[in-house]
């Protein structure tokens, strides 16, 4: 009954989208697999208060009454890396606060183990799902039983590939991470005016994540002028996404991948001058093998995340930069969409062009990341409560 309520709930929020002009001609999927004659019955059951139109008095049962549409089911890739921790604990924490149930999962990076997580929450009728997935295009099978189950899909953080159950997504604009690292190299070098050239080296994420293909075309459309003219050089010739990409972002195959940089293409002397880290976890590796390998002045290298490690180096003088991507946030955004599906309210989105994922665009609120480094990292990330002073020791 809940499910059908829902289902009938997130064709009315859709309708709405739709009539508000937020919503896109390829609307996912989920709201064509509810079956018309569901709606009405399930709208007609929907409690009498729901439908009274005492605006002073919603607010009110909204923070008291648990919310009745049962589980929030959360999936997070792995514990392994920070930012999924905060992320999976905020959005418990906001969505409890908010009234509902949740199922916090994390899948220790294994999709198999994510997929499992997913079957459970889809059998234990969990009534919207909120999947930050390992690789986006694992879960198309197991979400057919979502899609099956009329149980709505939100994509958090990243996108869910090639399978028409994702009803919404939400991230940060990962285009604009990519764009302001470059930015930053650009102007720290001062491309357009220097003599040059530089040299550069190249690390982006993991090849399974949609988000790493943004990261990367969003630095490579500011960088590739200058690589282009040659004031940018590439002394091991690596830059096609396949050969710059992390498999799973992790440490240890950036290092180590750096290591091999270093001693084929700098053992003798020769400076390296800039890193394009597309994200934090791969600077890291990359500066742990100039610790260990590099004698040159040390290079400008861009993060992202503001992972616990890097903002230790980035005040150690050992990254020059990281975007901040408060999953505060993030998570206070996906709780407002959780809000609008179970209330049949309008899900806010504010972007219906750039995320599709193969099977059309999907419905998106993108939220803004902020450039961060050793001047501003207190105000954004002490200040705001994200990090203590301790946590930065
Ligand atoms: C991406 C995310 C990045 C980073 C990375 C590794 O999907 O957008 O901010 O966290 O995963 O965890």
């Amino acid at each position: 009954m809940k499910k059908k309520l829902l289902s009938a709930l997130l064709s009315t929020a859709m309708v709405a989208s739709l009539l508000a002009g937020c919503g896109s001609a390829a609307a996912p999927a989920a709201d064509a697999a509810a079956p018309a004659a569901e709606a009405a019955p399930a709208a007609e059951a929907a409690p009498a208060e729901e439908a009274a139109p005492a605006a002073e008095e919603a607010p009110a049962a909204e923070a008291a009454a648990p919310k009745e549409v049962g589980t929030i089911g959360v999936a997070m890739p792995t514990k392994d890396l920070q930012r999924w921790n905060q992320d999976g604990e905020n959005m418990k924490k906001e969505l409890e606060a908010a009234g509902y149930t949740v199922d916090l999962q994390f899948a220790d990076n294994t999709v198999a183990t994510q997929v499992s997580q997913i079957e459970n929450m889809i059998a234990n009728g969990d009534s919207i799902l909120v999947l930050a997935s390992i690789d986006g295009s694992s879960l198309g099978t197991v979400l057919e039983g979502a899609k099956a189950a009329n149980i709505p899909v939100i994509a958090y953080d990243r996108l869910i590939m090639n399978t028409d159950a994702v009803s919404y997504y939400a991230t940060f604009d990962n285009y604009m991470v990519g764009t302001k690292q470059g930015e930053y190299i650009r102007d720290t070098l001062d491309l357009d005016n220097a003599a040059g050239p530089f040299n550069l080296e190249i690390f982006t994420g993991d090849p399974g994540d949609n988000n790493a293909q943004f990261f990367y075309g969003g630095a490579m459309d500011v960088l590739n002028p200058y690589i282009d003219s040659g004031k940018l050089v590439i002394q091991s010739g690596q830059k096609d996404f396949a050969e710059v990409a992390t498999a799973n972002w992790d440490t240890a195959t950036a290092q180590s991948r750096m290591e091999n940089i270093i001693s084929s293409y700098y053992a003798g002397g020769e400076k390296i001058d800039v890193f394009l880290g597309t994200h934090d976890s791969t600077a890291l590796g990359v500066e742990n093998a100039l610790d260990s390998a590099y004698k040159g002045d040390w290079p400008i290298i861009t993060g992202q995340d503001c992972d616990k490690p890097n903002v230790k180096n980035m005040i150690a003088g050992k990254q020059s930069m990281s975007i901040f991507k408060d999953t505060r946030t993030l998570a206070s955004q996906v709780v407002k969409m959780v809000d609008a599906i179970a209330q049949g309210g309008e899900v806010p989105v504010n972007d219906t062009e750039t995320y599709d994922n193969g099977t059309g665009v999907i419905p998106s609120y993108l939220c803004e990341p902020v450039f961060a480094d050793v001047n501003n990292y207190k105000e954004l990330l002490i200040d705001s409560g994200y990090y203590t002073e301790d946590d930065l020791k």
